[in-house]
């Protein structure tokens, strides 16, 4: 069998089964990819971006709702200021070069994290890119930038606090997250063997399935993307209930 064969099969599978609605990915080793190669980190997260191109694709096909994608980190500021630049460069490139397939394959662009911090060519291409794809119906592509779990749960808690004071609950905070209208979060994927959830949706993960991948990011592809949804539709999601009450007694 060929490989393109094997990819097809692996996503006629998942299409027979019930879906994740919505998939995160922390997107890990672009660093490591290009230094097995004897290149310069860049060359990792231009093939990451490469990577990025496909998994967006190959979810809209299968009908996920909702994608985001960890691509920028509140910690990663810290990282060299040519480093920063390139990964800053690559955004607006692909903003630039994904805007027409976005249209095209009716894919709405999100954002979440501390955007005001973004450089503003990128700021601006992000804005005229969700503006233009606002009204597209098919899944919500949301990029996580200059984005961290707990500065996002710190300003839905101030905001929460300030309408509700002590009488907050659980939905009012929720409210007031950056992925506030997004489906639950079902998958958290994360490539390069790392184990770690590193600031990412810590509130969303509460109840998602978490699938790591010894693949590095720039390797992910169509078939990588599918055997994390394989293994996620293998597991029993109890929600803190017993195994008989979730399948009706059928233990
Ligand atoms: C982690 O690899 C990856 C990042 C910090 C950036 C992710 C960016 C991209 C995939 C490319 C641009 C994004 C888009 C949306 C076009 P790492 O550098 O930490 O790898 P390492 O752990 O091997 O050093």
């Amino acid at each position: 069998m060929t490989e393109r064969s094997l990819v097809a099969e692996l996503e006629a599978r998942v299409r027979a089964r019930p879906l994740p609605r919505h998939v995160a990915i922390i997107m890990d080793g672009n660093g490591r990819w290009a230094e097995a190669r004897d290149l310069p980190r860049v060359a990792g997260h231009r093939e990451g971006a490469e990577a990025v191109r496909a998994v967006t694709r190959a979810a809209r096909r299968v009908g996920i709702q909702a994608l985001t994608l960890y691509a920028f980190s509140t910690e990663n500021w810290a990282r060299p200021e040519p480093e920063v630049g390139a990964l800053m460069h690559l955004l607006a490139e692909f903003l630039e070069s994904e805007r027409g397939e976005m249209m095209r394959n009716g894919i709405r662009l999100n954002a979440i994290g501390d955007l005001d911090r973004l450089p503003p060519e990128v700021r601006e291409k992000l804005d005229s890119v969700r503006a233009e794809t606002r009204a597209n119906p098919g899944m919500t592509l949301t990029l996580a930038l200059s984005y961290g779990g707990r500065q996002e749960l710190v300003q839905a808690a101030r905001r929460a606090a300030a309408a509700k004071g002590d009488a907050l609950e659980a939905e009012d905070l929720e409210a007031g997250l950056w992925t506030a209208g997004l489906p639950e979060l079902d998958l958290l994927v994360r490539t390069s063997g790392e184990r770690r959830i590193s600031n990412f949706l810590l509130w969303q993960c509460a109840y998602a399935e978490l699938v790591f991948a010894d693949v590095l990011w720039p390797d992910f592809r169509d078939a990588e993307l599918f055997a994390a949804i394989a293994e996620y539709q293998a597991r029993e999601r109890r929600f803190g209930m017993t195994g008989a009450q979730v399948t009706g007694g059928r233990e």
